[in-house]
C-alpha cells in the first residue's frame, strides 16, 4: 500500500498541484530581457519597434513622436523609434542613452520586461544592473561593424551575472544589402568567442528601423528560415531554477502596525512556502512555523519566488533586518570571509585593503578586499596577476566583512549571492559582486576575551590612551613636531610611543613601496598597530604622510570615540620643496622618484581635522605647544601633571 501511496490522489493535493502548475505558468509567461550593444547599434530603436509593433504605443505618444522626429531624429521623414525610448532630454542632445529604463509590453502569448542598458563605454554599471535579473540578453551588433570589444565585454558580464540565453541580433542588415555572407561571418565569430560562456545562442538578422524580422517574417531575407525575434522570445522556455531552489526570504523590514501584529516583509528570493511550514532564521538558527502569509489582497495558501509578502510566525522570535528566513533542511551560508567575482565600475581604482560598504539585498556591512587573486581578461579569458582593478575590470578576490552576512553562492541563487560595493566618501556604487564560496579559514578563529583590558592598562598608567595622527606632505614637519610633543609628554611622566613612516618602512612595512595600493596597505597596518598600542594604554604619535581620506577615516573608525586626533601639518608644496630636508623633491623633479606625493601622486586634504597647523612663520616649538593645548582640552594631558 505504502509503495503506491503516490498514486493516491488526495483532493487537496490535486488542487495544490493545480495551484503550483498555474504559478509555474505565471512565472514562465514573464520574460525578463536586457538589451546590450555599443553606441548606435540600435538598442533604443529596437525597443521602440517592439513597443510599437506590440501596440503599446498610445496615440498621444505617437503624435509627440512624430513632431520629435522632425526636430531631433536621425531617420529622415520616418518615425525615429529611438526617440520613443530615449526619454531624457540630455540623451537626445548627446545622442547616447545614459540610464537603465525598464519597459513593459506583452503579446497574447507572453509578458515582457525589457531593460534598456546603455552601450556607452562608461555605463557597464547600468548594463550589469539590468542583466542581474534578466533571463535573456539581446546583444545588438551593427552588421557593418561586426563583433566589437564592447560586444564581448557585455557578453562576459551577462554570463557572469547568470544570464543563460543570448539572442545575437545582427541589426542594420538592410545597410549591408541583406547579405547572408556578412551575417554568417558575424555569427561564426561570435560563436567562437561565446562557447566558453555557456550560453544558448540564437542568431537573428534584423532591421529594427524597418521592422524586418522583429514580429513577422522578413520580405528581403529569403535565405533566413529561423524565427523572427519576437516569435523566438515568445517560445523560449526557461527552466525556472529559482523556484526549484530551497526557500529564501531576505527580511526587508519588520512590520508592526499595532501591538497585535508582527510580521516580516520582503520578497521571496527563491522556493515556495505555505502556512505550517517550518523556517529557520539564518543567523541565529532559531526555528518557527509559518502562521500566515499576508498580502494586500488577503492571505495566501502558498507563496513563491518573486512574490512580495509579509510572513507571520507562530513564535515571537527576534529577526533583525539583514536576516533571512530559510528552509531548515537547506540553510544558507553565514560568513564574514568569502571569495567573489567583482566587476568594477568606477573611474577610481579598486584597492585591496580599502574599506567599502557592501550591500546585499537586505544587509549593509563594512567590507575590505583582503586579496585580489587575479584579473580576468575579457577577450582571452586569461587570468592576469593584478594589484588593483580599473574601470570595467573583472577580478576574483577574497572579501572580509565586519559582520557576517547571509548568502548562497551566486551560481545557485542570483538574488542571494549578489552584492554591490559602495564608496564611503562619494556614496557611489563602484562595483558589483557575485559570491563564489565562503572561506572557512577564519571561522575557527574566535576573539579571545582577556581579563586585563584597555581600561585597566590605562588606569595603571594613569592616562587616557589616544592616537595623535600627524598627516601632511613629506618634509612638512610632521616628525619634528611629533618628536617635540613626545618629549614633552614624556617629561610629564606619560607613556608614549611614536610610529614614524620612515622607521616603520624599515621593518614591518619593508615590503611596501609608494603606489596607491601600497600606501593603503601601509596605513592599514600602521592603523592596526596604533590600535593595539592604545589598547596597551599608550598615547601613540603617528607620523605618516597618509595621503588618502579614506584610510585616515578607516583608522579613526578603528578606534573609540574621541581617541583619534587628526593633526594636519599644513605646509605648502612649494615650501616643502624649498626646504627639501632629504633632497627627495629635487630627485622627484628630475624624474628619479616615481609616485612622489604632490608631484605625481595625490594628497587629499583633511576635511575636519582636530587641529590644523599652519607652519608658515611659526617655529616647531610653537606648533608643538599648539598640539599640547589640544591635548589639554581633550583631557589627555591632565592639568595637575602640568602644574606638578
Ligand atoms: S605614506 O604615503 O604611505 O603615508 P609614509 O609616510 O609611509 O608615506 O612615507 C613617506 C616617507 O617616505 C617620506 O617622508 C619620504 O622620506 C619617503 N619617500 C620615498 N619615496 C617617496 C614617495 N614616492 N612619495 C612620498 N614619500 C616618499
Amino acid at each position: 500500500m505504502t509503495a503506491f501511496a503516490h498514486l493516491e490522489v488526495h483532493p487537496a493535493t490535486a488542487s495544490e498541484r493545480l495551484d503550483a502548475y498555474l504559478a509555474e505558468q505565471e512565472r514562465n509567461s514573464l520574460l525578463r530581457l536586457v538589451t546590450c550593444g555599443s553606441v548606435d547599434d540600435g538598442k533604443s530603436t529596437l525597443i521602440g519597434r517592439l513597443l510599437y509593433d506590440t501596440k503599446l504605443v498610445f496615440d498621444d505618444q505617437l503624435a509627440a513622436l512624430q513632431s520629435d522626429s522632425h526636430r531631433h531624429g536621425t531617420a529622415g521623414e520616418e518615425l525615429d523609434f529611438a526617440l520613443l525610448v530615449d526619454g531624457l532630454e540630455a540623451e537626445r542632445e548627446q545622442g547616447i542613452t545614459i540610464d537603465v529604463a525598464y519597459r513593459f509590453f506583452s503579446t497574447p502569448r507572453r509578458r515582457f520586461i525589457i531593460a534598456d542598458a546603455p552601450g556607452h563605454e562608461q555605463y557597464t554599471r547600468n548594463m550589469a544592473t539590468a542583466a542581474s535579473t534578466a533571463d535573456v540578453a539581446i546583444l545588438l551588433v551593427d552588421a557593418r561593424h561586426g563583433i566589437l570589444r564592447q560586444t564581448k565585454r557585455h557578453s562576459f558580464i551577462a554570463a557572469l551575472l547568470g544570464v543563460r540565453h543570448v539572442v545575437l541580433a545582427v541589426n542594420k542588415i538592410d545597410l549591408v544589402g541583406y547579405s547572408r555572407e556578412v551575417f554568417e561571418k558575424i555569427v561564426a565569430e561570435y560563436r567562437k568567442f561565446a562557447v566558453r560562456l555557456g550560453f544558448s545562442v540564437m542568431s537573428i538578422p534584423i532591421s529594427a528601423r524597418f521592422g524586418d524580422n522583429i514580429t513577422g517574417a522578413p520580405f528581403l531575407l529569403p535565405w533566413y528560415h529561423g524565427p523572427a525575434l519576437l516569435e523566438y522570445l515568445e517560445g523560449l522556455s526557461l527552466d525556472n531554477e529559482e523556484a526549484a531552489q530551497p526557500f529564501r526570504f531576505p527580511v526587508q523590514y519588520v512590520s508592526r502596525p499595532n501591538s497585535d501584529f508582527r510580521g516580516f516583509s520582503g520578497t521571496i528570493a527563491s522556493g515556495m512556502i505555505s502556512p505550517g511550514d517550518e523556517v529557520v532564521v539564518a543567523k541565529s538558527g532559531r526555528k518557527a512555523h509559518i502562521k500566515r502569509i499576508v498580502t494586500y489582497d488577503g492571505d495566501l495558501e502558498r507563496a513563491t519566488e518573486g512574490q512580495a509578502v509579509t510572513i507571520v510566525l507562530d513564535d515571537e522570535i527576534e529577526i533583525s533586518r539583514g536576516n533571512v528566513l530559510a528552509a531548515p533542511s537547506a540553510r544558507p551560508e553565514v560568513a564574514d570571509q568569502f571569495s567573489a567575482h567583482i566587476v568594477w565600475f568606477s573611474d577610481s581604482t579598486l584597492i585591496p585593503g580599502r574599506n567599502y560598504i557592501l550591500r546585499t539585498e537586505t544587509d549593509q556591512v563594512m567590507a575590505t578586499i583582503t586579496d585580489l587573486k587575479y584579473r580576468l581578461d575579457v577577450d582571452s579569458f586569461a587570468q592576469e596577476a593584478a594589484k588593483s582593478l580599473e574601470l570595467n575590470g573583472v577580478g576574483i578576490c577574497n572579501i572580509s566583512t565586519q559582520e557576517p552576512i547571509v548568502f548562497d553562492p551566486y551560481k545557485s541563487n542570483r538574488a542571494m549571492g549578489s552584492f554591490v560595493l559602495i564608496d564611503r566618501l562619494t556614496n557611489a556604487t563602484v562595483g558589483a559582486g557575485m559570491i563564489d564560496f565562503a572561506l572557512r579559514r577564519a571561522s575557527n578563529v574566535h576573539w579571545q576575551a582577556l581579563d586585563i583590558d584597555k581600561a585597566q592598562r590605562a588606569l595603571r598608567k594613569e592616562q587616557k590612551p589616544a592616537v595623535l595622527w600627524f598627516t601632511g606632505l613629506s618634509g612638512s614637519g610632521k616628525s619634528t613636531i611629533a618628536n617635540l610633543v613626545e618629549k614633552r609628554l614624556s617629561s610629564l611622566g606619560m607613556h608614549t610611543y611614536t610610529l614614524d613612516g620612515d622607521n616603520v618602512r624599515h621593518g614591518l612595512n619593508r615590503d611596501l613601496g609608494f603606489t596607491e595600493e601600497d600606501r593603503v596597505e601601509n596605513i592599514r597596518r600602521v592603523g592596526e598597530v596604533a590600535k593595539l598600542m592604545t589598547d596597551a594604554g599608550l598615547v601613540v604619535l603617528v607620523s605618516f604622510i597618509s595621503p588618502f581620506r579614506s584610510e585616515r577615516r578607516m583608522v579613526r573608525e578603528l578606534l573609540d570615540e574621541g581617541e583619534f586626533l587628526e593633526i594636519f601639518v599644513d605646509t605648502s608644496f612649494e615650501e616643502c620643496a624649498r626646504r627639501d630636508p632629504k633632497g627627495l623633491y629635487a630627485k622627484a623633479k628630475r624624474g628619479e622618484i616615481k609616485n612622489f606625493t604632490g608631484v605625481d601622486s595625490p594628497y587629499e586634504l583633511p576635511e575636519n581635522p582636530e587641529l590644523c597647523l599652519q607652519t608658515d612663520g611659526r617655529t616647531a616649538e610653537e606648533l608643538a605647544r599648539a598640539v599640547e593645548e589640544l591635548l589639554v582640552k581633550r583631557g589627555i594631558i591632565l592639568q595637575h601633571l602640568r602644574r606638578a
